[in-house]
């Protein structure tokens, strides 16, 4: 998968060379490319905002140089996937920008899931009081955009934003995650239901024990044992995700006599 990111803050991605997602991009499984956008800002100041046009408080992101690194990027795309033999490696020629804002669609499991199909995504990170309509409009006419939200508060800008997606996204690429099987044992996936407590060595800490059945070896148990802990867990902490044959209403509908 590529993922092109466009920031005036760079440094926030160095955070994207460590750990799974590290060797991932090491291993070339993730090929992250990162762009300063005041590069693309030709003034002498290499300006990226201006005043609101209207007025208002705080600053907007000018369009120009997002339209230069913009373009930059989708003729790398399509001239990448014109230049590939091999088709697995072949990029999409159509790649999805993804501006992060608190006015998009919420980002979830499943969005991830979807997301991380994709061959090619491209994160603009907006800062300020936003970017420019102009450049949404222009490349929304142009191809695929998407504004999603982190979820329901404002961040300074789409970096953070970025990064909780790339990682959400990069995991699910096949081959990061090194046993397939702790992705579909996790919260939010398979059942919706939160996962489990886990617990290790030693048996007795600071008074506390790992509860009994984890150490009795009774595999039938310890799957029943977990899948109480998760449905109790998600019926205290996130009721809104308990199927509704565990919500405890009743199952048809009420018919008046
Ligand atoms: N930028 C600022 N706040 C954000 C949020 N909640 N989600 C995504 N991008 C943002």
């Amino acid at each position: 998968m590529r993922i092109d990111v466009v920031t005036i803050f760079p440094g926030y991605f160095d955070a994207l060379e460590l750990s799974l997602l590290g060797k991932a991009k090491h291993k070339g499984l993730i090929d992250v490319r990162v762009h300063d956008l005041r590069e693309h800002a030709h003034d002498k100041h290499r300006t990226v905002d201006d005043t609101p046009a209207g007025g208002g408080a705080g600053m907007v992101m000018k369009p120009e140089p997002w339209g230069v690194c913009l373009d930059g990027i989708l003729d790398s795309a399509a001239s990448e996937a014109a230049e590939a033999s091999d088709a697995a490696q072949v990029p999409d020629p159509d790649p999805l920008i993804i501006f992060p804002s608190p006015a998009g669609d919420v980002f979830n499991q499943r969005m991830a899931r979807e997301l991380a199909e994709e061959s090619h995504l491209v994160f603009g990170c907006g800062r300020y009081e936003g970017i420019d309509q102009r450049v949404f409009d222009e490349y929304s006419a142009r191809g695929r955009v998407r504004l999603v939200s982190l979820g329901d508060y404002v961040l300074n800008g789409g970096e953070v934003a970025s990064i909780a997606m790339i990682e959400a996204i990069g995991r699910l690429v096949p081959g990061v995650v090194g046993n397939p099987q702790s992705l579909v044992e996790e919260s939010h996936e398979e059942d919706g239901l939160l996962e489990y407590p886990s617990y290790t060595k030693p048996a007795s800490w600071r008074d506390r024990e790992v509860p009994p059945v984890l150490l009795g070896g009774n595999h039938k148990a310890i799957e029943a044992w977990r899948t109480e802990q998760r449905i109790e867990r998600t019926r205290r902490v996130r009721p809104d995700l308990l199927p509704r044959e565990l919500r405890g209403e009743p199952r048809g509908r009420h018919v008046a006599e």
